[in-house]
């Protein structure tokens, strides 16, 4: 058995492990990172890319803003396709100067990997049947199954960033635990290819046909998704028929704008929203998709994540230093109220912007209602444009 012995061990290199990883070691705090994929499958997962200024700020303190300086497209606005208008929301002018940067989740999470090489950090693949013990004493564990070898990591603290499939939720007793779900009567095809954006910043339409979004990775990558029963079948999807319904899905004046190329990923994301409570047990911190998953309209996953991190590093940071508790004992707190503010900013996108199909006939009406209003009124859309940039911290 190998043994080692860390400040924070730390489950899943996701986006929400690989920070929490590089914020403490930037504080002088050791961790040890175990994930179950290898390094290409986590480096070739495709996921959202809309990062906050508050995300961007924390990659920057992470010591990976670099290559996000120069290849991230700064978007001041974006626009909801209604009832065949286009109508900008101008995130910068309604919020003080604030905007998003688009970016790839696949990119954070590749610069994140290479900084903890580069810094020499213990970041360790292909762990199998990885599991936590002792989370109720200040001596907890994990241990885990790589090849032939088992290990053993003893830490001060665990941190759970396992997503929504880990193991660190179950482990939270049931007794302790409580779960809120709402899982949406369909899902998104998502789609990237090459070609460029239809236009400098991203479209949200609202379409009898259903919702769609058109976004872009660079400009000459595009990804853009439609609104799609959950659980569709791909065959039946060709890529002419996605391009046929992204064009119907968009304001009859801007339908030309829409340039196809050759598509390289193809993909259906269901559509949840989800939150455990707590998230603390013991010496088990949860945090990013362990803890909640919310629908990708709002585009709040990833900044959620970076949020709880941003918790997390701080109370541990401040319990290394000062032997301080008051962070780590409020941590469930504090980011769940920061979380179920997205939970329903990302719900009220989801609702207002897809379709619920004819049964809904009196919800659909209000919605339209309520996306009349928020374009009309100053003080909606500044709501709306708030949220999205991201609360802070
Ligand atoms: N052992 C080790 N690692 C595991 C295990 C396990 N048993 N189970 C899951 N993992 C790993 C996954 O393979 C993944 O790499 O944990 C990682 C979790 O990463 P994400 O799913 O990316 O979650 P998170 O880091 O919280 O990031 C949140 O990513 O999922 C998107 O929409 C989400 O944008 C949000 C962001
Ligand atoms: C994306 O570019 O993948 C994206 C953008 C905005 C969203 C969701 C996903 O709301």
């Amino acid at each position: 058995m190998g043994v080692t012995r860390t400040q924070v061990g730390i489950i899943g290199a996701g986006p929400a492990g690989l920070l929490l990883a590089q914020l403490l070691d930037k504080a002088g705090i050791s961790s040890v990172v175990l994930e179950r994929r290898d390094r290409a499958y986590v480096e070739g997962r495709i996921r959202a890319g809309v990062l906050e200024q508050g995300t961007v700020d924390l990659l920057h303190q992470a010591g990976v803003g670099a290559r996000l300086d120069r290849e991230g497209l700064i978007h001041k606005g974006i626009y909801f396709s209604v009832q065949d208008r286009r109508t900008q929301i101008d995130l910068e002018d309604l919020t003080g100067g604030k905007h998003v940067v688009v970016y790839g989740q696949t990119e954070v999470t590749k610069d994140l990997i290479a900084a903890r090489f580069s810094a020499g950090g213990d970041l360790r693949f292909d762990c199998e049947g990885v599991a936590i013990h002792d989370v109720e004493t200040d001596r907890p564990r994990l241990t885990y199954q790589s090849g032939e070898e088992r290990h053993e990591v003893q830490c001060d603290f665990i941190a759970g960033c396992d997503g929504f499939h880990g193991p660190s939720r179950e482990a939270l007793p049931a007794s302790v635990l409580n779960v809120y779900e709402r899982v949406y009567p369909f899902g998104w095809l998502g789609i990237l290819a090459e070609a460029p954006p239809v236009v400098d910043e991203l479209i949200y339409s609202r379409h009898p046909r259903g919702f769609a979004l058109y976004s872009m990775r660079s400009m000459s990558v595009v990804r853009h998704y439609i609104q799609c029963v959950p659980d569709t079948d791909l065959e039946d999807w060709p890529d002419d028929r996605i391009w046929e319904e992204l064009r119907l899905r968009l304001a009859p004046e801007d339908q030309h704008l829409l340039k196809t190329g050759r598509v390289f990923e193809k993909s259906v994301t269901p559509m949840r929203s989800f939150v455990a409570e707590p998230m603390r047990f013991g010496r088990l911190f949860l945090a990013g998709d362990a803890a909640h998953i919310v629908p990708p309209t709002g585009a709040k996953g990833l900044n959620l994540a970076a949020g709880d991190v941003h918790y997390l590093s701080r109370a541990l940071i401040s319990f290394y230093a000062n032997n301080d508790v008051a962070g780590l004992d409020g941590y469930s707190q504090t980011a769940l109220a920061r979380v179920w503010k997205a939970q329903r900013f990302s719900w009220w996108m989801t609702s207002m912007l897809h379709n619920f199909g004819p049964s809904q006939d009196f919800d659909a009406r209000v919605c339209e209602a309520e996306l009349a209003y928020v374009l009309s009124s100053r003080a909606a859309m500044t709501s709306l444009a708030e949220n999205y940039v991201g609360l802070p911290f």
